[in-house]
């Protein structure tokens, strides 16, 4: 983390799952367990159909919404889809783009990618834009070639001047969902990676202006030790953002970094 220049964000991607009757007790248990006193933001990306419902169980909490995808289009005959209009309308504030799930199971490319975080960006909101290899290419070294190439496919849909309004998340596949979490040190090195990608192509200040989150079965275990790595500023929760006291232990795990950094 580097609080001098970006923001640290705990961000939940519930992915697919629970339904929206459910959503009120999350919110209450969450409530319950919540630090008061943060020291970064909080945000839950949830399915389109729970947006709402959550805001309205969680208002005045300080806590951000968000998709987890959307079109690449502006309107019209897409049956299915759901527009970055429509989700600046809900009040949404991050959306997630090219989640390796996305890419594996809608087919989106490195540049369906870029296009939607413009797209998200166009409507005055934050692209989470994802990135991350999987086991065979971290095996064959080509870790940081690859998501160097996934990051400057994104980077090239994104406006001059912009950059302090993405965010990036680095989650290794072989991490997603399996309780292997790429270590603080591999973790932090594509971070770091990530970033000197960015100042190579727009500069030390928006570089250094962008948060870099590590997503891959990050818990309440190893969040402090991710956190305390430099360009590590955040967590991209999957399965524990679904547990409101895993959640919020990782939430205060932001602070317990800060503290020994
Ligand atoms: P897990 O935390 O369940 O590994 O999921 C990570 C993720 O895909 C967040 O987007």
């Amino acid at each position: 983390m580097n609080k001098k220049y970006r923001k640290t964000i705990i961000a939940g991607n519930w992915k697919m799952n629970l339904v929206p009757s459910e959503v009120k007790a999350f919110a209450d248990e969450l409530r319950a367990f919540l630090p008061k006193a943060r020291t970064c933001e909080v945000a839950l990306l949830v399915p389109y159909t729970h947006i709402s419902t959550l805001r309205r169980a969680l208002k005045d909490n300080r806590i951000g919404f968000g998709a987890q995808d959307v079109s690449a289009r502006d309107k019209g005959a897409y049956t299915g889809e759901v527009s970055a209009d429509m989700l600046s309308d809900m009040n949404a504030h991050y959306v997630i783009v090219g989640h390796s799930e996305c890419r594996q199971y809608h087919g989106d490319t490195d540049f369906t990618v870029g296009e939607k975080a413009a797209a998200v960006l166009g409507k005055g909101m934050c692209p989470i834009i994802c990135v991350g290899e999987s086991l065979e290419q971290r095996e064959r070294g080509l870790t940081m070639a690859y998501t160097t190439y996934q990051v400057l496919a994104a980077l090239s849909y994104i406006p001059e001047g912009k950059e302090r309004q993405i965010v990036i998340a680095y989650e290794p596949i072989w991490a997603i969902g399996t309780g292997r979490t790429a270590s603080p040190e591999e973790a932090g090195e594509v971070c770091a990676g990530i970033r000197a990608v960015l100042r190579a192509k727009r500069g030390a200040r928006a570089a250094r202006s962008v948060s870099i989150l590590y997503g891959g079965s990050m818990n309440p275990g190893n969040a402090k030790t991710l956190l305390s790595m430099p360009d590590i500023d955040g967590g991209l929760i999957g399965g524990a953002s679904l547990k409101p006291r895993d959640f919020s232990q990782i939430v205060d795990a932001v602070a317990l970094a800060a503290q020994e950094a």
